[in-house]
């Protein structure tokens, strides 16, 4: 399993400690960007993506939480971000668009749902993103519960990329942890994001480690 683990209920005080903790042993840095309209929270924004990118030397995994994501496609790419979702609830009808133009500048692009969005939503972007994003808690917060539906909702996305042949990824995103790792792995997820899970833990290179053996 690979796995990104997620700044956003480190100690931003000192974002340092975590972010080269995470640098050292973790697949991806996650980066939740919140614009408090699309979801109901504001997290951060471009001078921490930029501090954090020039910290860092594994790839930077960039969860757009934004109405009208891209706006803000190129900045990002300008900053180092080498994977990119959004959500297929803020671009809607021009999601294909949208996904043609974070490719052309050269990130790898991943389509987001909420909980609340049917899967099958997504089977026409099936080889056309290189991975999707499927949110296991309503975006906006970190430290909530895993949705266990989840489960389900990836092993039929997982059954129809098979069976449609294609390579696209699957990473699932919140309250993963070790009880619910192993599950997923089962279910034919490619990356966990995991925030608390880390970030609380009394030893999180540890936890990062038991999570990737997963
Ligand atoms: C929620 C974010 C998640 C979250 C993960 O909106 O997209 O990335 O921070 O944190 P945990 O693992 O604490 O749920
Ligand atoms: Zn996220």
């Amino acid at each position: 399993m690979k796995v990104a683990p997620s700044i956003l209920t480190a100690d931003f005080l000192h974002l340092e400690k975590d972010v080269k903790m995470i640098d050292s042993c973790a697949d991806y840095l996650h980066l939740d960007i919140m614009d408090g309209t699309l979801v109901p929270n504001i997290s951060f924004g471009f001078p921490v993506v930029e501090a954090v990118s020039n910290a860092v030397s594994i790839p930077l995994d960039a969860h757009l939480m934004v109405v009208n994501p891209q706006k803000w496609f190129s900045r990002l790419a300008e900053l180092g971000v080498d994977m990119l979702s959004f959500h297929l609830e803020a671009t809607g009808w021009k999601t294909s668009s949208a996904i043609r133009a974070a490719k052309k500048l050269g990130m790898k692009v991943g389509l987001a749902i909420n909980p609340d969005v049917p899967v099958e939503k997504l089977f026409k972007y099936i080889g056309k993103v290189d991975f999707f994003l499927i949110m296991s808690v309503f975006a906006g917060f970190g430290g909530q519960k895993f949705i266990y539906e989840t489960i389900d909702r990836v092993s039929k996305l997982r059954a129809e990329i098979v069976r449609k042949g294609a390579s696209t990824l699957i990473e699932v995103d919140g309250g993963v942890d070790s009880t619910n790792v192993g599950t997923l792995a089962r279910s034919g997820v490619d990356i966990v994001v995991a925030g608390s899970a880390v970030l609380s833990s009394p030893d999180p290179i540890a936890t990062v480690r038991a999570l990737q053996a997963a």
